[in-house]
C-alpha cells in the first residue's frame, strides 16, 4: 500500500474518533463550551504540581475519596513536577490554547485565576453550582471574592495557604539559647549569634527562583503592613517608594545568612537543612509542614516551631489552591462531581491536614487538624490578609514572570538600585 493513502487512511480514523469523543458545543460566539450534557463517565484528568514530596499526599488523598464516592468516573493523576508551578503553568498554557483543557487544573485565586483564564473567557461560570451546592456562605466571603469576577464566581477553593511563615529547628534555637525572631532586628540578632556557631541562620533553595520571590514578599509584607503592601497592586504605592526600597535593603541583608549552595536546591531541599540542623530557619509556606511532618516524620513543636515572618503578625499572606471548570472539557458533569467532593467538609478535612493548609470552608472539623493547623485556622479569622505575589494571586502572570527574572538577578547581584528600577518599570503595566 502506498504511504499516503495510510496517511490518509489515518487521518480520518482520527477524525472519526475525536468527533465521537468530543462531548461539547459551540456557542453563538463559536466559542467551545462545556454546557449541554457530555460523557457522563469520561474520565477527569486532574492537572496540579502536586507530585512528590510534601506535594502530592493530600491530592491522593482527595482522588481516593472521590473515587470511593465515584467508581464509575475514572480519574487521572496529571500533575506536572515543579514547586509553585514552574512547569505545570507553562504545559497548561499549551494545552488551553490549543483547546485542550484538563477536566479541572489548579489555579490560585485572585489575577492568575481572573485576569488570567477568565479574562482569556477560557472558564465557565459556577455561580449555579455554588447556590445547587450551598456553598455561598460555606467559605469566608474573602475567599470567594478571590474566585470572582464581574459577580461571577468561577472556581472552588480547596485549601488556604499561608504564606509568611518562618519555620525553625528547635533543638538548635534551644543549644544557642534564641528564640524565635518576630521583628527584623530581633531576626538578624539571632542570625548574628547562630551564624557565629557556624549554622547557616536562613536556609534558602531557589534553584526555582519563586522561592526567593517569596521570601521577597514576606519581606515586603512585614516592611510595609498590609495595607500598604496592597496598594503595590493598584499602583498607589510605587516600587520606589522609600519603604519599598527599605524592604530590598532588608531582603538583601537577609541574603548575606543564606546557605552558599542556595542555587542547587529547591524548597524541600532547603526545608531539609531546617529539619537536620544545618540551618535554623526557612521562610516558607506550609505546605513546608506537609512535607516535615508527612516525609521527613518530625513533629509540629517538638522537632520544628513555626512563628509569622518577622514584622508580620496578625497578618495572613493568603494562597489559595481553586479548582473550576474549564469551557470545553468532556464530562462537565464529572467536574462538577468532582468540585462537589473537594469543596465538601470531608473533601477538606482529607485533603487539608496533609497538605499543610487550612481548610477554605468555615465549617470544618478542627480535630482533624494538629496544632499548627488549630492555630492556623484561628489566626485567619482575625489576621489582615493580603494576596500573594510569588503565587500569583496579587499580579497577572506577566508582572510575576517579571519579578521572578529581577529577583533571580538581584540574588546574585545584590544591586538595590538596579532591582528598584526594573520592578519599578515593570509595574508601569499594572494599572
Ligand atoms: C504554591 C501552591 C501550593 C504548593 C506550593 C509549592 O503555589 O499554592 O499548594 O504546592 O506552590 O509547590
Amino acid at each position: 500500500m502506498k504511504k499516503g493513502f495510510l496517511v490518509s487512511l489515518f487521518l480520518v480514523f482520527t477524525l472519526i474518533v475525536s468527533a465521537c469523543s468530543s462531548n461539547t458545543s459551540t456557542n453563538e460566539g463559536g466559542e467551545k463550551t462545556s454546557e449541554g450534557g457530555g460523557d457522563k463517565t469520561a474520565a477527569l484528568d486532574i492537572f496540579s504540581w502536586w507530585t512528590g514530596a510534601g506535594e502530592e499526599d493530600g491530592l491522593k488523598a482527595l482522588i481516593a475519596l472521590f473515587e470511593e464516592k465515584h467508581p464509575e468516573i475514572p480519574i487521572e493523576n496529571a500533575a506536572v513536577a515543579g514547586g509553585a508551578g514552574t512547569n505545570a503553568k507553562a504545559v497548561l498554557a499549551s494545552r488551553m490554547q490549543g483547546d485542550d483543557p484538563p477536566a479541572t487544573f489548579q489555579v490560585h485565586g485572585g489575577a492568575e485565576l481572573n485576569e488570567g483564564w477568565v479574562a482569556a473567557g477560557k472558564m465557565e461560570t459556577l455561580n449555579d453550582f455554588y447556590e445547587a451546592e450551598g456553598l455561598l456562605d460555606k467559605f469566608p466571603q474573602d475567599l470567594i471574592d478571590m474566585v470572582s469576577k464581574d459577580g461571577n464566581i468561577y472556581s472552588v477553593p480547596v485549601n488556604i495557604h499561608r504564606g509568611n511563615v518562618l519555620w525553625y529547628n528547635k533543638k538548635v534555637f534551644e543549644e544557642n539559647g534564641v528564640e524565635a525572631p518576630t521583628t527584623f532586628d530581633e531576626f538578624f540578632e539571632v542570625a548574628d549569634v547562630l551564624k557565629e556557631k557556624g549554622i547557616t541562620p536562613l536556609a534558602l533553595g531557589d534553584k526555582e527562583p519563586w522561592t526567593a520571590s517569596h521570601l521577597y514578599e514576606t519581606v515586603l509584607l512585614g516592611v510595609l503592613g498590609a495595607e500598604d503592601y496592597g496598594k503595590l497592586w493598584t499602583g498607589e504605592v510605587a516600587f520606589d517608594d522609600p519603604k519599598v526600597v527599605e524592604a530590598a535593603e532588608t531582603f538583601k541583608k537577609m541574603l548575606s545568612y543564606i546557605n552558599d549552595d542556595h542555587s542547587s536546591r529547591n524548597w524541600q531541599d532547603a526545608t531539609q537543612l531546617v529539619a537536620n540542623g544545618e540551618a535554623a530557619m526557612n521562610i516558607m509556606g506550609d505546605w513546608a509542614k506537609g512535607y516535615l511532618v508527612n516525609d521527613l516524620k518530625l513533629k509540629v513543636n517538638e522537632d520544628f516551631g513555626y512563628i509569622a515572618t518577622p514584622g508580620t503578625d496578625g497578618q495572613f499572606m493568603v494562597i489559595t489552591d481553586t479548582f473550576g471548570l474549564p469551557k470545553g472539557v468532556d464530562n462537565p458533569e464529572g467536574v462538577k462531581q468532582f468540585l462537589s467532593v473537594l469543596a465538601s467538609v470531608e473533601g477538606q478535612d482529607a485533603f487539608n491536614p496533609l497538605k499543610g493548609s487550612i481548610p477554605a470552608r468555615v465549617d470544618s472539623d478542627v480535630s482533624k487538624y494538629d496544632q499548627y493547623g488549630q492555630d492556623t485556622i484561628e489566626e485567619f479569622k482575625s489576621a489582615e490578609l493580603a494576596a500573594s505575589l510569588a503565587h500569583g494571586s496579587a499580579a497577572p502572570e506577566g508582572f510575576v514572570t517579571k519579578v521572578n527574572q529581577n529577583i533571580n538577578i538581584f540574588v546574585t547581584q545584590q544591586d538595590v538600585d538596579q532591582f528598584t528600577e526594573s520592578l519599578t518599570s515593570a509595574a508601569s503595566e499594572l494599572n
